[in-house]
């Protein structure tokens, strides 16, 4: 008897122990670092964009997501061991579509314009010949925008060049060829210094061929560059500003209740998403409001108005949720104590 006695006592020390100890895990245990951001790298980003999955507009989603490159290098290749290495991360917004992963290095919300620079994309200072298309995808809330297009080291004349059964495409008398022709860069093209204008079409489309793609290889060109804007240096294309735009129908197909959700969860400082909760149908792709704290509102950050029932239980005010949880434990511990005293 007193042997099964002190048996249970020595169960219930440890089950002191684990009671006493619970409550610090749960007060050490802090609330989840938000899922979206408002950053990406150095650039914002906002409402339709997001930084992954669930932020932003689910249209935008699939296509523009923010990246983190790796890059590890050794300062001295002589030297095996591993101190010497840095590992430096850089985080880029980034539109994949079905021909490339194309750097956002822009966005105007106010004209719904974002600028790409696609790493195949030529310049005066630095020409290549572009090993694919440059693509949009069809269902994708992205068309061509205001920027041209200068196809270089194509077959000459460019002036019949055409897509499939059109009408020729080409302005080869602008005098944005003749410019880009001057800089040193096209030899990297295999082309000669100054090579004669008729390997280069200036193209502006107001949209792509029926594959949404720049067709480089169909109209055998070998490289494109892409003017954003001249700037006020008309003939000198090392100052030209290079870069594609593209137009995107933010807050033409968006419901405009989420929208206008979107500018107070914004105003008050938090990032907007969408519910990407499959079980319930009604909630999927719904707007949620995601605050710095970590938790969801389908309000703002601010008033606090939880619409799901996993916002209500955890709440805003994490310290609330700690109290009662020090009132449980407590209550369990004077339970406990009691009936060990008993
Ligand atoms: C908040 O919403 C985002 C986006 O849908 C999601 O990734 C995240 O898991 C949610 N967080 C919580 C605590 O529900
Ligand atoms: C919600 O998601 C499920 C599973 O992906 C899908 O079958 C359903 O059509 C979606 N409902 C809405 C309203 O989009």
């Amino acid at each position: 008897m007193e042997h099964l006695l002190s048996l249970t006592l020595y169960h219930h020390h440890h089950l002191l122990l684990l009671v006493l100890l619970l409550p610090c895990l749960i007060l050490a245990h802090d609330p989840p670092a938000a899922s979206c951001r408002s950053m990406c790298g150095s650039m914002q980003v906002k409402w339709p964009f997001g930084t992954g999955p669930g932020c932003g507009s689910p249209r935008f989603h699939p296509y523009v997501t923010c990246t983190t490159t790796t890059t590890i290098s050794s300062p001295s290749p002589s030297s095996s061991s591993s101190t010497g290495r840095k590992e430096s991360t850089t985080e880029t917004l980034m539109l994949t579509t079905h021909t490339g992963h194309y750097p956002i290095t822009s966005i105007s919300y106010d004209t719904y314009t974002i600028t790409l620079t696609p790493p195949a994309m030529s310049t005066c200072s630095s020409m290549q010949p572009s090993p694919s298309n440059f693509g949009l995808d069809w269902p994708g809330p992205f068309q061509p925008g205001p920027s041209t297009f200068i196809l270089l080291g194509c077959r000459p004349p460019t002036s019949s060049l055409s897509a499939a059964n059109s009408s020729p495409l080409c302005d080869a008398n602008s005098h944005l060829c003749a410019s880009l022709c001057t800089c040193p860069a096209v030899v990297s093209l295999g082309l000669p210094i100054l090579p004669p204008t008729n390997t280069c079409c200036v193209y502006s489309p107001a949209n792509l061929d029926d594959d949404d793609e720049l067709d480089l290889k169909g109209m055998k060109c070998e490289g494109f560059a892409s003017v954003v804007s001249l700037g006020d240096y008309a003939t000198d294309p090392g100052r030209w500003e290079y870069g594609v735009a593209l137009k995107y129908n933010g807050g033409v197909l968006e419901s405009s209740v989420e929208e206008t959700k979107c500018k107070s969860c914004e105003m008050s400082d938090g990032v907007c998403g969408y519910s990407t909760e499959n079980h319930n149908e009604d909630i999927n792709d719904s707007f949620v409001c995601v605050c710095k704290s970590g938790f969801n509102t389908t309000t703002d950050c601010q008033s606090g108005n939880y619409g799901q029932d996993e916002d209500l239980f955890w709440g805003d005010d994490s310290a609330s949720f700690r109290l009662s949880s020090w009132k449980i434990w407590h209550g369990i511990l004077a339970g406990m104590i009691i009936s060990i005293a008993a």
